[in-house]
C-alpha cells in the first residue's frame, strides 16, 4: 500500500505589498484579502494542517495550487520557502492555481521559483507552460501534473489548459497506459461536468474530458473550490473518480468550515486501483486534524 497526502489552496498570508504592485487587477484581490480572505485562510490553521501531515509522514505530498493570493514577487519567494519546509522537492509535487498567475508576470522570479517542485523525473525544470504536463513516478503511482493557471480579467478565476498541453497530456497518458502504473492526474481547476461556476471554471474542460475519454486515468485530484468535491469523468474502461479537497488553511470558524487535507492510500484491486481517502479536518482548537470521513473509491477497469 502506498500513501500520499493531497493538499490545496493554502493561500499563504499576504506579505507587505508595494503600492506600485496594486496598479492592476491586484487592487481588487488586495481588497478582498484585507476585508475577507485573511480571516478565512489563517496562518495558524495552515501550520496546524502541516504539523498533522508531518506527524503522519506520508510517502509523498501533492499540492494542487493557489499558494499565492495576488501573485506578488514576495508571495512567490515566501511560498518557495514554505514548499521547502513542507518537504524536499523530490517528495512534494506541485501544480499552480489561478491565484499563482493572478496577473501577467515573467516566469523566472514567479513560478520559476517553484520549478524544482514541478520538474518531471529526469526532465529539466519547466521554464514555461510548455513544461507541462510533468510525470513523477513514486511507488506504484505516476503523478501527472497539469498547469491551468493563466492571468485573467478582474473577478474571473477561470483556468485553461490549452490545446497543445492537452495534446501532450494525451501522449503522456497513452505512454503510461502501457506500464503497470496508477495514473494520478493533478490539476487545480475541477475538470468534471459542472465542477465549477462559469466565472471560475476550466474553460476547456470539455476538451480535457474528451482526452480522458480516449486515454483514461485512474484518479484525478483538484482544488480551487475550497471544499470536498466528488465527481467522475468517463474513460474507455469506466468512470475515473475525481476528488477535490478543502483549503488546507481554512480556519474552522470560516465560512468554509474546517480545512485540512486528504490522505490517499493506493492499492491494486484486480485490474483496477482502489483508493482510500481519509478526509482529515482541522480541530476547532487547531491542535491537529481528525478523520471526518473515509472515502472508498474504485478506479476504472474493475
Ligand atoms: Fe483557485
Amino acid at each position: 500500500m502506498f500513501t500520499f497526502a493531497h493538499l490545496s489552496d493554502p493561500h499563504l498570508e499576504l506579505p507587505p505589498v508595494r503600492p506600485l504592485e496594486l496598479l492592476s487587477k491586484r487592487a481588487t484581490g488586495y481588497a478582498s484579502w484585507r476585508w475577507r480572505r485573511r480571516h478565512i485562510h489563517a496562518g495558524e490553521a495552515l501550520a496546524a494542517s502541516v504539523r498533522d501531515l508531518k506527524a503522519i509522514a506520508p510517502r509523498h505530498v501533492v499540492v494542487t495550487g493557489d499558494l499565492a493570493n495576488i501573485s506578488t514577487r514576495a508571495e512567490f519567494a515566501q511560498a518557495r520557502d514554505w514548499l521547502h519546509e513542507l518537504g524536499d522537492p523530490a517528495d512534494v509535487s506541485l501544480v499552480p492555481g489561478n491565484h499563482d498567475a493572478y496577473v501577467r508576470t515573467g516566469w523566472g522570479d514567479t513560478l520559476g521559483l517553484w520549478a524544482p517542485f514541478m520538474a518531471g523525473d529526469g526532465a529539466s525544470m519547466p521554464t514555461s507552460r510548455e513544461g507541462f504536463p510533468y510525470v513523477r513516478r513514486r511507488g506504484p503511482v505516476a503523478f501527472v501534473g497539469l498547469n491551468t493557471a493563466l492571468a485573467r480579467l478582474p473577478l474571473f478565476a477561470t483556468g485553461t489548459l490549452g490545446a497543445s498541453q492537452i495534446e501532450r497530456f494525451e501522449a503522456v497518458m497513452r505512454g503510461l497506459a502501457d506500464e503497470d502504473v496508477c495514473r494520478v492526474v493533478l490539476i487545480h481547476h475541477p475538470p468534471q461536468e459542472g465542477g465549477a461556476t462559469r466565472h471560475k471554471w476550466l474553460t476547456d474542460s470539455a476538451a480535457f474530458r474528451a482526452a480522458i475519454g480516449r486515454v483514461g486515468a485512474d484518479l484525478i485530484l483538484h482544488g480551487h473550490n475550497h471544499r470536498l468535491q466528488l465527481g467522475s469523468i468517463g474513460s474507455p474502461v469506466g468512470p475515473v473518480p475525481v476528488v477535490g479537497v478543502a483549503s488546507t488553511s481554512a480556519h474552522p470558524a470560516s465560512k468554509y468550515g474546517a480545512g485540512g487535507y486528504h490522505l490517499v492510500s493506493v492499492r491494486r484491486d484486480g485490474a483496477a486501483w482502489r483508493f482510500g481517502v481519509d478526509v482529515r479536518r482541522l480541530r476547532e482548537d487547531l491542535s491537529g486534524c481528525d478523520v471526518g470521513q473515509t472515502l472508498n473509491l474504485l478506479g476504472p477497469g474493475a
